[in-house]
């Protein structure tokens, strides 16, 4: 099509719509919708979504900045009018600031609020799902790995939707160990001993927890030790009840891998899998083929990291479990018909969950159970509804793997 100099279609009369003043808004919160938007209803009946930095209550009254579109209003709580009693003060000094976690005003409560807004999602997602349980996290569940930025003067965390940066001298939401580090890191940056470019520097530990290593965006490993940052490639190790897992520093792990490992093996053997062939799909270094361990005969483990998956044949093989390690993308790999009646498909895919192709050649399996899981509620509710036609979600665990934030890890059991 022939385009004048604006940019806009020949011929065609050019549509804009008009910019929208913010307006100063009053009301109350009715209920949260997914992702911690606290959903209210304008008197003439228009929906409005808004946002807080430090978490929301259903039942606060509070004075927002909305901007109206066709159908419903957005906008940004500006102050509270009445503030549910549960809210306490922000443990962090720069909470109201940090893009890195969301729900640090709801202190005891958060749990109760995830809880919430996952009702919400799966009753107007999945209403035909009955049983689901949601399961808190322990108040010392701690991230294991954080990402700092550093712009060359300073070293912190991205403000809250912008890439700015909020300098950082401690973070109560990451391990101590990891915490303690941030000066250390900021001190090796400023005193030229680390790379100076700017970029986003990962720090992570595993078992023991003392071991901290920092990360670069070319994946160069330094260990922290007493007298400072030290080249080191070696493996990152994490050890839990019944079985170590090496992976490569900086690469794919659980966030909290104690709570996590404990979480999935309660939901794992409440189920009481086991039978003939594990299909682990989206495997990374093995996690799910050793908390199943020896209740399958036989495992495939499927990852398209490389590096991962030469960690999991050393991981599998150390655990004694016969395993088929394939560095491959999932769909490409996967074929129709795949197993048979006794076999498990587990997949755990990335963020954005599974693609449209791998749904689809899952509907021919021959494998009779599935296990789903997801760290974005509303890509898994997606999944689940596209597997529908073949698998039904006889049960759901919602975990609260990543305390702090609105997110939650969701485990579904399917059964043809
Ligand atoms: C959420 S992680 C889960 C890893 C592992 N199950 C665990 O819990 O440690 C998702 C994994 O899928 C891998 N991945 C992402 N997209 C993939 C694809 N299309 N095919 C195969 N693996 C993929 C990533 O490298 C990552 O290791």
């Amino acid at each position: 099509m022939k385009r004048t100099r604006d940019g806009s279609a020949k011929g065609v009369t050019e549509y804009r719509k008009p910019v929208q003043a913010a307006e100063l808004w009053r009301g109350e919160i009715e209920r949260l919708a997914w992702g911690g938007k606290g959903l209210a209803r304008d008197p003439d009946g228009r929906l409005l979504l808004l946002s807080a930095p430090l978490a929301l209550f259903p039942g606060e009254e509070v004075e927002a900045e909305v901007r109206w579109k066709a159908r419903h209003g957005e906008g940004k709580v500006l102050r509270w009018i009445k503030k549910d009693r549960r809210r306490v003060p922000a443990g962090c000094s720069v909470a109201s600031l940090c893009g890195g976690c969301d729900l640090w005003e709801a202190g005891g409560a958060a749990g109760e609020l995830k809880r919430s807004m996952a009702a919400d999602l799966l009753h107007r997602q999945l209403p035909e799902l009955k049983d689901w349980r949601y399961v808190p996290a322990p108040l010392e569940a701690r991230r294991h790995r954080i990402q700092l930025h550093w712009d060359g003067e300073q070293l912190g965390y991205h403000r809250r939707s912008s890439h700015q940066i909020v300098p950082v001298k401690t973070c109560p939401a990451a391990a101590d160990t990891l915490s303690e580090a941030i000066p250390r890191l900021l001190d090796a940056l400023q005193g030229k001993i680390l790379p100076q470019r700017a970029q986003r520097w990962e720090l992570a530990t595993g078992t023991p927890e003392g071991r901290v290593v920092a990360i670069d965006e070319k994946d160069h490993v330094w260990l922290l030790e007493s007298d400072g940052w030290h080249r080191n490639e070696a493996a990152t190790s994490e050890a839990f009840e019944g079985f170590t897992l090496r992976h490569r520093a900086g690469g794919f792990f659980q966030v909290s891998p104690p709570w996590a490992v404990v979480a999935f093996r309660g939901v794992l053997e409440g189920w009481n899998l086991k039978g003939g062939t594990l299909f682990d799909l989206y495997g990374g270094v093995g996690l799910f083929s050793a908390l199943l361990g020896k209740r399958f005969q036989a495992r495939v483990l499927v990852e398209y990291d490389v590096a991962a998956v030469e960690w999991a044949k050393k991981n599998l093989a150390t655990l004694d479990l016969d395993s088929e390690c394939v560095a491959s993308d999932t769909g490409k790999w996967l074929a129709e018909n795949l197993g048979a009646a006794e076999d498990l498909i587990l997949l755990d895919p990335p963020r954005s969950g599974l693609e449209p192709e791998v749904c689809a050649k899952l509907q021919s399996a021959k494998a009779e159970t599935l296990v789903l899981i997801g760290c974005d509620g509303a890509a898994f509710c997606r999944d689940a509804q596209r597997l529908a036609p073949v698998w039904k979600l006889v049960d759901l665990v919602v975990l609260d793997l990543f305390p702090l934030t609105h997110h939650v890890e969701c485990v579904g059991l399917f059964r043809k």
